[in-house]
């Protein structure tokens, strides 16, 4: 009997062990699978995102360890808190902190590349305008029905009750209440934006208006000019190298005189000309004919005909046409389609299109017209990821998307920059460049808030200095530059890049401010 018992629990042992093992084996083998199988997923998407194919040298490796610890400890914090997330909130109301970010600190410092999308009369810092500008001679200001109007004369006319502000302004109390009101007319600051641009159709209303106050005096011809060089300046400080802007090129005016397009764009190009001898290392501007798109088909005759005029008096630098404006109000491109297909052949376009929340009404389809007129970069896109089939020839075509994060959110399309569509850009490696549309109007300038909006919101917590640096380079390679500019363009930035990638490096070692914040666990958790 005993033998019986034995041999059966021996049998029942080995049959476990052996049953135990082979249950193991296969356990283990599809573990190991699930989590190789997860490891290569999380590298494939990595290969694919933006700027994901890119290998670092060893000094770049060790600048983004700095620039990633940095990130990573902001995305914690945010994570865990996320009232203190800086994407996640309007802009006009983190401006002050985004400042602060060691990360912003770092994308300042960083070369750039090149602004491909931003508006010549919206560029320029509220600083300049306000305690530069309106502070010439000659400068009056006339309020009638609660609107305030600027305008240089020599005389005033009789349409309003012009005042001289510098008399105005001998008053102390009304000069800093006029200051006030000249500043809340130039920008979108106030104090709840949320509340006070609910919609698009409210904050365009506002964004129009501030146009509309601007003109009559930005258009100053002695103005404009200096204007215009303070807004190279800007970009140059801010560590951009070369712009394409667009212009309306709407009109000048001196005390004798009115100076039209032509002449707009001429002063444009000897500016730059002289902004680029003053400062050799900024590669110079060329500018997109790009007036308003609600008009006439008369008038858009008009605008073709003055573009050729243009294109033949500046050519390499007058470089292409594009349309102005709300797209929801203004004139979809259908309108103009058989026109503007006739100068195709001719005509580089860079058009706004699906810069709207409208899924399949006229503006969204802006898109596929752009795309059929052979736009050679698309202003916003905003709405390209619903159209799977367009974004594919944009993709296969190499056609960059230029986006422009903050002008987004403050034009109320997206409220947190965690939920903008060019995450799917970034993620997938589209073509895309990061630009700044209209920082003066935001109360900043320069193109690095709009990277520290990139970096931070639309790119995934472990996009590094690769994508960065993908960033920068697409600027150029998606200009208008011709082969050897861009090769040249290439090579000057290549040489910034090495000397900032140096510096940065220098941190990893020598700064125990970064040292200090290194954490690690937490590192490693978002790399
Ligand atoms: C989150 O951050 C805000 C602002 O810094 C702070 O007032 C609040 O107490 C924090 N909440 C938690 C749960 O830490
Ligand atoms: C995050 O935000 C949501 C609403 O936006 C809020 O309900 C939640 O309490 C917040 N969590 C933290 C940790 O702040
Ligand atoms: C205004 O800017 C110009 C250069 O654009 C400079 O020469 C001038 O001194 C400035 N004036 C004031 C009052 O800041
Ligand atoms: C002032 O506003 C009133 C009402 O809004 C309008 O009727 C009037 O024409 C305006 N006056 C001028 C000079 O613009
Ligand atoms: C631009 O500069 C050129 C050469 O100095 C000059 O002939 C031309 O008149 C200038 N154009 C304008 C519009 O000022
Ligand atoms: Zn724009």
């Amino acid at each position: 009997m005993a033998w019986l018992i034995l041999f059966t629990l021996t049998i029942l042992i080995c049959g476990n062990v052996i049953n135990a093992h082979l249950v193991h084996k296969r356990e283990f083998t599809r573990q190991r699978t699930y989590w190789q199988l997860r490891q290569q997923l999380i590298m494939n998407e990595k290969r694919m995102s933006l700027g994901g194919k890119l290998t670092l040298n060893s000094i770049e490796s060790m600048a983004n360890q700095v620039l990633m610890s940095f990130k990573s400890r902001e995305i914690h914090d945010g994570f865990s808190n996320n009232t203190t997330f800086l994407p996640s909130r309007n802009f006009l109301e983190v401006i002050s902190e985004i400042e602060k970010s060691e990360v912003f600190k770092i994308l300042r410092e960083m070369p750039k590349g090149a602004v491909l999308h931003a508006h010549e009369s919206a560029i320029v810092s509220v600083d300049y305008k306000l305690n530069n500008v309106s502070y010439r001679e000659n400068l009056y200001m006339c309020d009638r029905n609660n609107s305030l109007k600027l305008k240089f004369f020599n005389n005033p006319d009789e349409t309003c009750d012009w005042q001289l502000l510098s008399e105005v302004r001998q008053d102390l109390q009304q000069a800093e209440a006029i200051n006030d009101r000249i500043r809340q007319s130039l920008t979108m600051i106030t104090e709840n934006p949320r509340s006070a641009y609910p919609t698009v159709d409210k904050a365009w209303k506002k964004f129009s208006s501030i146009f509309n106050f601007m003109h009559s005096w930005l258009s100053y011809r002695p103005v404009f000019e200096d204007v215009y060089y303070h807004i190279l300046q800007e970009f140059y400080e801010d560590n951009v190298m070369y712009a394409e802007i667009r212009s309306t090129l709407t009109s000048l005016y001196d005390f004798d005189r009115v100076y039209g397009p032509l002449e707009m764009a001429g002063i444009l190009k000897n500016i730059t000309d002289r902004f680029v001898r003053d400062h050799p290392d900024f590669l110079g501007v060329k500018i997109i004919y790009a007036p308003s798109r609600s008009v006439s088909e008369t008038k858009l005759d008009e605008y073709l005909k003055t573009l050729m005029q243009l294109t033949e008096l500046y050519p390499n630098f007058v470089i292409g046409f594009d349309l102005v404006g709300q797209e929801d109000k203004g004139e979809p491109l259908i309108k103009f389609a058989d026109k503007l297909n006739a100068v195709s052949t001719k005509i580089k376009f860079f058009f706004h299109a699906g810069e709207t929340n409208w899924n399949g009404l006229s503006t969204d389809l802006n898109l596929l017209d752009a795309l059929l007129l052979n736009t050679k970069r698309i202003g916003h896109g905003y709405a390209l990821t619903k159209h799977p089939l367009l974004w594919n020839v944009v993709q296969q075509k190499g056609i960059a998307v230029e986006i422009c994060p903050i002008s987004n959110q403050i034009l109320s399309l997206v409220e947190d920059m965690r939920n903008h569509p060019a995450t799917t850009l970034f993620a997938s490696g589209s073509p895309i460049v990061i630009s700044s549309d209209d920082p003066g109007l935001w109360g900043v300038k320069g193109l690095s808030y709009d990277f520290y909006e990139a970096f931070m919101g639309l790119m995934s917590a472990t996009s590094d200095l690769r994508s960065l640096k993908q960033l920068a380079m697409n600027s150029l390679i998606y200009s208008s530059m011709n082969d050897q500019e861009k090769n040249d363009a290439l090579v000057l930035w290549q040489d910034k890049w090495d000397v900032f990638v140096n510096k940065l490096a220098d941190l990893f070692h020598n700064d125990n401010r970064w040292q200090r914040l290194f954490h690690p666990s937490l590192y490693h958790q978002y790399t």
